[in-house]
Order: structure tokens, then sequence, then C-alpha cells
């Protein structure tokens, strides 16, 4: 039997909170310092808004529907309390709509929330995934991904990142973000690990609380937005890094390691979180406690009552429908176990009839209501949804707040790391002629990575990503354009006619589960990608320096390639901004040192191809990382390319 969770199903409704008194929320997670002081006038509202409301309005509220799948008139009609664009969903379905259009959309949902024919009218929220930047939007400055900012190791850097993010996405009329994610991914085969800052839960936990500071700010200007803390818990630490899979940690694990990011988001006053879509089951305790979505004691009695957490938690898209006995538009069991606003592909209108329901035939009690929705109104007033409309942010429409070039710059600065560097190949004398090669030097879209535009990011070309800058138009403009030519196989040109080699090269685009190493597979970058060691094979060797540039979504193994480059750089999934890499590659005036390589491993570099635990003699730790001036000299590393793993 699950001894843990039956504690759990006993509810004792006592006013707002369901009080989940169980073995989890008694042990030893951390005690926080609360956000936000008690503000009796903000209750005291709350309270007489909910007092007002019919059943239908209340379960309205907690319903968040998709964009493409409600009109404004069923927004008014069912007193709809969200939508969300789902990752590449763009008002009207155009994937370039200005941010003028994002408003306009914004602003009719809205009004649509407000004309209802209920007491009080209480303004919609509409969500989106802006992850690394407000990557549904064209034109838009895309970040790196979290994998590379964790490289950065820098606090500062995340916030301010989180207070640019904030103003594009008001810039749509947006007001809240599913982000950060906090996983701390501990397998590579899971295809979000790049959505992890670093399998260091304390690098985790500094950056969430500056993200989310950096994103919500006081919640009071009008270029903040609501953060979500998500994945919760232990969304990192699936057993062979299976997407939606089961976490078998210890409750012991959950609370050092997958814990630490929401103890700091709590604390900077983080006012929504994601539950997760994986199940945790205690292996060694012999309990499992089956999908987070479902597990009240995790949701209510540890995040809500002994983390303080008084915020609202929102499921992910249909994650409702995996716990056991639900579907996607019915799942009593989720709600009483503490989720609070239900994320909804298109099930939106059956959810609404089925939840009526299960109150009136008494699967989901009132109280357990009322608090999903008190909370739902502490978090809309808190960030002023009452008094702003979204078309009246000073940012509204602006395609200039989309953008933050010179941060982003900065940011992939921070975030690349030097792993190899043989005879000082790095940097690149100014003056030098240069061959470029490798299928992702002229590619945005590699450079960008998943949650770009589109959810996968793919089905777009360089021409979604205006004012970006891919590392070919980089180098041409840091080197002189007649100094640099570009052959992408590298079998057109002589390399030995150059005085340097750059070869951009890594993963094509992917999100979730589309990005997992499937069972077997292996970390052999190369045996995925031939095209990228054929390119390399086509320029090494010819007397001139090989500096290989690699865009990946995680450290895979890649001896063959590192044994064939003088230099290899860790480039992660940078985003727009790929002048932030000829910053590094070239130096700035001869004979004046221009910047350094300053990003460290935040995540620990595979020796094998079947190593998925790197916890013990990786080829490089967490923390490594090279400058310009180290005198390092790397030998040949052992290659033996195994395509698949037992
Ligand atoms: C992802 C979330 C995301 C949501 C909305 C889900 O599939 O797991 O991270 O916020 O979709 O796009
Ligand atoms: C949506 C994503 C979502 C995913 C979940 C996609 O169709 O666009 O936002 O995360 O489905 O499977």
């Amino acid at each position: 039997m699950k001894p843990i969770l039956c504690a759990a199903l006993i509810f004792g409704i006592t006013g707002v909170a369901l009080a989940t008194q169980t073995a989890a929320s008694d042990a030893a997670w951390p005690t926080l310092k609360a956000h936000a002081v008690p503000d009796a006038a903000l209750e005291a509202r709350i309270a007489s808004i909910v007092a007002g409301m019919t059943l239908a309005q209340k379960i309205g509220q907690m319903t968040q529907a998709e964009i493409q799948t409600i009109t404004p008139e069923e927004v008014t009609r069912y007193y709809i309390g969200s939508v969300l664009n789902g990752g590449g969903s763009w008002p009207g379905k155009n994937m370039h709509g200005t941010a003028a259009d994002w408003v306009a959309l914004a602003k009719t949902y809205r009004d649509a929330s407000t004309h209802t024919d209920a007491k009080v009218q209480i303004p919609l929220i509409w969500g989106t995934d802006a992850v690394h930047g407000h990557n549904n939007v064209v034109g838009a400055t895309l970040f790196p991904h979290n994998m590379g900012l964790g490289a950065a190791h820098d606090p500062e850097l995340v916030k301010a990142i989180g207070q640019a993010t904030a103003r594009a996405v008001r810039a749509s009329g947006v007001d809240w973000t599913f982000a950060p994610t906090l996983a701390v991914t501990q397998d590579m085969r899971w295809g979000r690990s790049y959505e992890s800052y670093s399998s260091d839960p304390m690098l985790v936990r500094q950056y969430a609380g500056a993200m989310v500071e950096g994103l919500q700010g006081d919640l009071k200007s009008d270029v903040n937005v609501v953060a979500t803390a998500k994945h919760y818990i232990g969304d990192g630490g699936t057993w062979h890094g299976v997407d939606q899979g089961e976490n078998r940690a210890s409750l012991q694990t959950l609370i050092d390691v997958h814990g630490q990011g929401y103890y700091s988001a709590i604390e900077a006053g983080v006012q929504t979180v994601m539950a997760s879509f994986n199940s945790w089951n205690d292996v060694a305790a012999g309990a499992d406690h089956g999908k987070m979505h479902g597990n009240a004691e995790l949701l209510t009695g540890v995040l809500k009552n002994r983390l303080g957490f008084d915020g609202f938690v929102v499921s992910d898209w249909d994650g409702i429908g995996q716990v056991p006995g639900c579907k996607n538009d019915d799942c009593p069991q989720a709600i009483n176990a503490g989720i609070d606003m239900v994320m909804l592909s298109k099930d939106w209108k059956p959810f609404i009839a089925n939840t009526l329901r299960d109150v009136n035939e008494g699967r989901i009690p009132m109280a357990r209501i009322d608090d999903a929705v008190s909370r739902i109104l502490r978090v809309k007033l808190r960030a002023g949804l009452f008094d702003h409309r979204p078309e009246q942010s000073s940012v509204a429409g602006k395609l200039e707040a989309l953008q933050a070039r010179e941060l982003a710059r900065r940011a992939v600065r921070e975030s690349l790391v030097l792993l190899k560097n043989n005879g000082q190949a790095l940097p690149i004398a100014p003056g030098s002629r240069v061959l470029v090669v490798g299928k992702s030097a002229n590619n945005l879209v590699n450079q960008s990575g998943g949650w770009s535009v589109t959810w996968q990011g793919d089905q777009t070309t360089n021409a979604e990503f205006p004012g970006g800058t891919t590392v070919l138009a980089a180098l041409q403009k840091s080197l002189g354009a007649s100094h640099v030519v570009f052959d992408e196989t590298g079998t057109h040109a002589d390399a030995a006619k150059f005085d340097a080699v750059i070869a951009v090269i890594g993963e094509r685009p992917y999100a979730e589960g589309a990005g997992d190493i499937k069972a077997k597979g292996s970390l052999w970058h190369a045996g995925r990608y031939p095209e990228d060691l054929a390119a390399l094979q086509a320029v090494a060797g010819k007397g001139k320096p090989l500096v290989t540039v690699f865009m990946s979504g995680r450290p895979l193994y890649v001896n063959d390639l590192i044994n064939l480059s003088d230099a290899f750089v860790a480039a992660w999934l940078p985003g727009t901004e790929g002048s932030g890499i000829a910053d590094l590659l070239v130096q700035e005036k001869r004979g004046k040192p221009g910047f350094d390589f300053t990003g460290r491993l935040s995540f620990a570099w595979p020796a094998s191809a079947c190593q998925f635990d790197t916890t013990k003699a990786p080829l490089w730790a967490r923390g490594s990382g090279l400058g310009l001036r180290d005198q390092n000299t790397l030998p040949q590393l052992p290659v033996a390319a195994e395509a698949s793993c037992e």
C-alpha cells in the first residue's frame, strides 16, 4: 500500500486551505522567509468577490483555454479565467504577427472577460512560454537557453534577462510567462535538458530567485509579468531521462536536489507554480506516489502548507488526464490534490461541465473550489490586472521592446565554455582570412533550438529571426566580409589557403519528448549527425588551426570531433545573437585584449557514449573551462563510437 498517500487523502477542510498533514510535509523541507506580508484588505476583497460568485463563475476562473480553441464571446459566456498560447500558437495563427497584433487579441480577450453578467468583473490572465526571451513572437531577441545561462554563473545577468523578457512579454499584451524551468537535470538523454540551468541544485536555487525577481519585479510596473516556477517537482530526475517519466528519488533527494529552485522562487514571491508531468516513485521506500498532478501531499501538504506558497498552481498541458482514472476534461483527483487552474489544449468546455457535476455530486468540496479561486484572485489582484489593461502598458505594441540585443550578446559571451585550445588556436587575430564550415554557421534555427517561434523550433528559416545575427554574419562583420569564406560542407574550399578554419556544428532543434534520446540510444553526437563529423574531416589536418563551435542542448560524447579540432567551444543554444560568439573567437584589435572566456560548465561532460551518470569520472567536471591565457594541451582522446547502449 501507499501509506503516505493514504494520509494525504484525509482532508481536514478548514477555511481556505486544505490541511494535508503527511509524512512528506512533516519531513525536513526548509522553512522559507515569507515574501508577502499578510494583507488583510486584500484578503477581505478576495473573500467578498468569492462570496458573490456562482459555481459556474468559479469554475470558469479555474479554466485556462488555448487561444486557438476559444472565442472572446466564449470567454464572456463561460467566465473564463485564463488563456494561453501553446508553443508556436500565435494570434490568428499568424506566425509573423506583430506585437500590435498580439496586443489587439489580448485587448479583445480582456474586454470579453470583463463584460460578463457576474457581480464583479474579473480580468483574464494570458500565459505564454517566454522561456528564452519572448520566443513565440517573430522579431523578439532570443537569449541563450537556460543551460547556457547556467554556464555563465551570473545571477545578476539572469535577473536582467528576466527584466528584458518581461518587457517583451508586456509589449505583446501578455501578463504571465511559464518560466523559469527549475529542473535539476541528471540525465542528458532528456529532451528538455537545455531548459535546465544546471545539475547543481545550488546554482538552480541561486538563479531561480534572480529570474523571478527580474520577471516580476514588484509586480507594480507596466513592464513586469507574473512568473511560473516549473515543473513541480522532480522533472529533471526522471529515470533514463524519459520526458514525463518516473522520478525514482527518495524524499530526501526531492528536498535536497529537485526542490532547491522552488525555495528561492517562493522567497522571491513567485506567484504561480506549474505541476509536472512526471510521477514520483520512491523505489527505495517501496512507495509509488504516482503522477504529480494527483499528488496532494506534495502540491498541498508541502508546496502550499509547508513551504507557504500562497499563489496558484496551474496544471501542465492536459496533465490532469494522466492521473489514473482521469480524462483530459475531468479530474476531481487533480483539483482535490491542489491544482487551482487547469491548462487545456482544447477540451475546456467539457471540463467546465464535468467539474460542475463533480462539485454538485460531492466529488470536489466547495472549500477546495473557493481556495483555488481565492488563490487565482490573489495573484490577479497583486499583479494589478484589475487596474491595468494590456494595451495600456508603456511598451504595448512596441517592436523595440521585444529586443535587448546587447544584453543577449553579453549573455552569449558569458555562456561560452572553452574546453580545448591547443597551440592557442584562439583567439583569431584580426586581419586573418578564415574559412567557415558547418551546418549551423549560417543558421538561426539551429542557433536558437526548440521553443523558438515554433514549439519544436522547426519549420522556420533565418527569415523568422529578423534582426538576429548568425555566427557567419558576425564573423563577416568583425573580420571583414572579404576575409571570410563560407563552405557548409568544407568540401569545396581548400582549408590550406586560409589562416584558420571555424566549424559551427551541433544538434538540430527539438522540444520536450521529441528531443529524448530514446531507449538504448547513446550520447554519441556524430552517430546522429554524421554530417558534422564529415565537415570536420573535410577541413582538419590541412595545417591550419580548426576551431569548432558546438551548439547543442546538452553535453554529448564528441571525442571524435574534439580530436579533429585544435580549439573546441561549447556554445549551447545561444539564441539570436551570434555576435557574442564572434566577440570571443576574434581578438578585438592587434595587441589589445578583447573579451575572455569566463563560462564554466554547469553540467559535467561525458567521457564515453554511454556515460549517462557523469557524477563519476566525466571527461570534464562541472566548473571546467579555460581562459584564453591558459596554456593547456589536451592529448588525443580515446574514441569508442557506440551508437547504442545496453
Ligand atoms: C510544457 C510546459 C509548457 C506548456 C505550455 C507543456 O507541454 O510541459 O512547459 O509551459 O506545455 O506550452
Ligand atoms: C503545444 C505546446 C505544448 C505541447 C505539449 C504543443 O502542441 O504547442 O505548447 O507544450 O503541445 O505536447
